[in-house]
């Protein structure tokens, strides 16, 4: 049995070590997030100071001097320390904690704004500029740096939740209604979220990507990104569009510029500049596109897309060549 606090001190450090990382609350990188982080380790701190005074009290009470006992039983200190104590300290922490998150719900939108669809399962994304043009994506979300960006968040099938811990808190979507999140990204990277509510199937595989780029930079992306896709560069650009628009990849997949129109599956437009496969699946290539194409169900169980295995080699890889050279 003394082999226990050893062994828990030995695993504690482990264990904290998993609090700590890029992707982490404890690593905020936008100023959402900055306020949670504040607010948990106000309440870790004076939930331990607490812990430590209550500790005291009961050694008091159980080994202190005759007098000290009588002074810990007499009615004032009971009326102070158990009623007058928790309830000023309790309002107080009330008050704050919803000053602090009622500080996340922002007023009517202004600045940039994007509007996040949950989906099963992947993110249905869309662009929507101030004056009102907007142009769709999937999956990864680009943002500029040190700029309040208004996300409006609901979902299309069943209750999802959206979450990028360095950057925020996590914000239901819900069927029927739209809810709001702003977050301004502190520092230029590339922030991991996850849905955050258990959704079916690969719920766990339900992950995206913000990427918080420099002004400059994020307003060239965003020209190139709304931007339709030139036509094929070469004959195997052309053979692998002429597979996807002949395979009726267009039903359900949006290519801007081709007749590719579809909108029950992700908008693939500019797919090939995009980091990964499958909502961050698999890295972004060719083998993986073609083994998602062949056969996601292995990859994503569950997910909506049936296998495509009527290709030829030459097809297929005419297919995912074309497929990253939507950039
Ligand atoms: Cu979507 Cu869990």
């Amino acid at each position: 049995m003394r082999t226990v606090p050893a062994k828990v001190a030995l695993l504690l450090p482990l264990a904290l070590a998993g609090c700590a990382g890029r992707d982490s609350v404890m690593t905020p990188a936008g100023s959402n997030a900055v306020e949670i982080a504040e607010l948990a380790w106000l309440l870790f701190a004076g939930g331990g100071a607490i812990l430590v005074l209550v500790l005291l009290v009961l050694w008091f009470a159980m080994r202190g001097s005759p007098r000290t006992r009588s002074h810990l039983a007499a009615d004032a200190t009971v009326i102070i320390g158990g009623i007058v104590f928790p309830a000023v300290t309790l309002t107080g922490l009330l008050i704050y904690g919803v000053t602090v998150m009622g500080a996340g719900l922002p007023p009517p939108a202004e600045g940039e704004r994007i509007e996040v669809t949950g989906e099963r399962w992947w993110w249905r994304i869309s662009y929507v500029a101030a004056d009102g043009t907007r142009f769709a994506s999937a999956n990864e979300i680009h943002v500029p740096v040190g700029r309040p960006v208004d996300f409006l968040l609901t979902s299309a099938d069943v209750i999802h939740s959206f979450w990028v811990p360095s950057l925020g808190g996590k914000v239901d979507m819900i069927p029927g209604r739209t809810t709001r999140l702003r977050l301004t990204a502190h520092r230029p990277g590339s922030y991991r979220g996850q849905c955050a509510e258990y959704c079916g199937g690969p719920h766990a595989l339900m992950t995206l990507h913000v990427i918080a780029m420099t002004d400059a930079e994020f307003e060239s992306w965003r020209t190139r990104e709304a931007a339709p896709v030139l036509g094929p560069a070469n004959d195997m650009e052309r053979r692998g569009q002429a597979v996807f628009l002949n395979a009726g990849c267009g039903a359900c997949h949006a290519v801007r510029g081709t007749a590719a129109a579809g909108t029950i599956g992700p908008d693939l437009t500019h797919l090939g500049a995009r980091r990964s496969v499958g909502v961050e699946t698999l890295p972004m290539t060719a083998e993986n596109l073609a083994r998602f194409i062949a056969d996601g169900q292995h990859i994503k169980p569950g997910n909506t897309m049936p296998p495509f295995r009527v290709f030829s080699r030459e097809e297929r890889d005419a297919l995912t060549g074309y497929l990253l050279s939507l950039r």
